[in-house]
């Protein structure tokens, strides 16, 4: 298939949605990446026949030629040792992560760092404006690129430009903190629409752009003094809802599910939690709050057994080093503490696994843990949702995910209560047939609903049309 040129839609984010692989013949080959963001966008890209622009991982310093798979048309951008250090292992995960989820963990202020964040923004903004057609519409994803939005409206004023935080947009006072602020409001401002995930977090811009930078504001919209709007509003991220309902539907996901069980022990109770390892996750309260409860008596080792995935993420940066170590030795004190022959207290898995493999694990487990200290959405609460066919199962869930605006019949937990979160695992566990139904059935028509294609849609709309959707009155969209 030749590969295009232009496009009229264009995604512009950190990731591609596929790795660069080496065979074993030495050959390259690309092979989908796991991710929240390639999960929620890949459908409308597939609809839209888009453009999408971004790292394929690895260090390499040229980049290679843009190519099609599965019908999507890929961009590389690509990042050499020192960038990928300095930009996405720094800037963006040692400075902008911890600031933006509540300082869970420190972050780092750097000078070379916030350089060559400012560098690589400028590289994916360069390559946005080769890659759109006349009056495209380009899409910039997450904390990475907050500075694509002005850097590409200087290059093309004639695209409608529009950014989506997936992660939280932090309350002011931790926001000031950060030494170049106001380049990055005024890098978000060269948007027509910035999406978050929560009114909250769109409310927290536009004051601090008041505050900051001294535009007028009117309720979600900021007037620039060119005359321009920009308007800042909460648009909740969701999954491919049917996808994974048919996918959990599907035989051979049924009889993995029903095989885990059995590897299981046939237990009473499968708890389950499946992250990125990441210390916004809580999974180590998680497992703390687990095995007190078997140190307690409260449950048992032989009737309730703990899954934990925890899919490796961003290994090189040292606070993902530290709960690494600090993960594998509280499991292996739980394990050794309370584990029997046959019957260890926790199954902890290092690893990734592809969507199939995710489906059985939701179906076979009874009550999913989602403990967030902080998290924009959480996708994995809403799959565990979309794959219980029959309104069973249990969510316990933070009030710190913003999920937890939308599944409010969850068990919600304040992941710093230890003692509320043990209390509250055990009622999950042990609540009726008909209460978890009823809480089920209300969550499953919520994601149901709410998938991502209504997601993007209700972005593209208001970016397109300004929310009017009204063919007869404006041209239509190009794709
Ligand atoms: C979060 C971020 C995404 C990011 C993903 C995986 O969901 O919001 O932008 O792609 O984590 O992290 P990674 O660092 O591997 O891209």
């Amino acid at each position: 298939m030749s590969v295009p040129s232009t496009a009229d839609l264009v995604v512009v984010a950190n990731r591609l949605p596929v790795d660069r692989v080496v065979e074993p013949d030495g050959s390259i080959g690309w092979r989908r990446s796991p991710g929240g963001l390639v999960t929620a966008l890949e459908p409308v890209m597939r609809s839209h026949d888009g453009a999408w622009i971004g790292w394929p991982g690895g260090t390499d310093e040229i980049a290679p030629e843009p190519f099609v798979e599965d019908g999507m048309m890929l961009v590389p951008i690509s990042l050499s040792e020192q960038e990928v250090e300095e930009f996405y292992e720094g800037f963006s995960n040692g400075t902008l992560w911890p600031l933006y989820h509540d300082l869970v963990a420190k972050p780092e202020f750097h000078r070379e760092w916030w350089e060559a964040y400012v560098a690589i923004n400028e590289r994916f903004a360069r390559r946005a404006a080769e890659v759109a057609a006349e009056n495209a519409a380009v899409w910039v994803q997450d904390y990475q690129l907050q500075l694509v939005p002005q850097m590409l409206r200087e290059l093309r004023p004639d695209l409608r430009i529009g950014f989506y935080l997936h992660i939280p947009f932090p309350p002011t006072e931790l926001f000031q903190q950060l030494p170049w602020r106001r380049q990055i409001l005024e890098g978000l401002l060269g948007s027509d629409l910035i999406g978050f995930q929560l009114g909250g977090g769109a409310a927290n811009f536009v004051r601090l752009v008041r505050q900051r930078v001294g535009h007028k504001t009117h309720r979600d919209t900021v007037h620039l003094p060119d005359g321009r709007v920009v308007r800042a509003a909460p648009f909740p991220i969701s999954i491919d809802a049917r996808g994974f309902e048919e996918l959990a539907r599907s035989a051979p996901v049924e009889a993995r599910a029903r095989e885990i069980r059995a590897q299981l022990g046939d237990p009473d109770t499968v708890f389950l939690g499946i992250d990125r390892l990441d210390y916004t996750k809580g999974i180590y309260a998680r497992l703390r709050a687990f095995g007190e409860l078997l140190r307690d008596h409260r449950l048992d080792v032989e009737q309730a057994t703990f899954v934990q995935v925890a899919t490796p993420s961003r290994e090189r940066v040292e606070q993902y080093r530290q709960l690494r170590d600090e993960t594998d030795r509280l499991v292996g004190r739980i394990n050794g503490d309370h584990g029997r022959l046959g019957h260890p207290a926790i199954s902890y898995l290092h690893s990734s696994y592809p969507r199939e493999e995710m489906a059985a694990l939701y179906r076979a487990a009874d009550v999913m843990v989602v403990t967030p200290y902080r998290d924009g959405m959480n996708l994995v609460a809403k799959e565990y949702v979309a794959c219980r066919l029959e309104d069973d199962g249990a969510l316990v869930l933070s009030e710190f995910a913003g999920a937890a605006d939308e599944l409010r019949q969850a068990w919600l937990v304040n992941p710093y209560d230890l003692n509320g979160m043990k209390d509250t695992l055990v009622e999950a566990a042990s609540a009726s047939h008909k209460e978890k139904h009823r809480r089920m059935r209300a969550m499953r028509r919520q994601v149901m609903e709410n998938d991502v294609k209504r997601w993007a849609d209700a972005f593209l709309d208001e970016l397109l049309y300004d929310g009017e959707h009204d063919p007869s009155l404006r041209p239509p969209p190009r794709f």
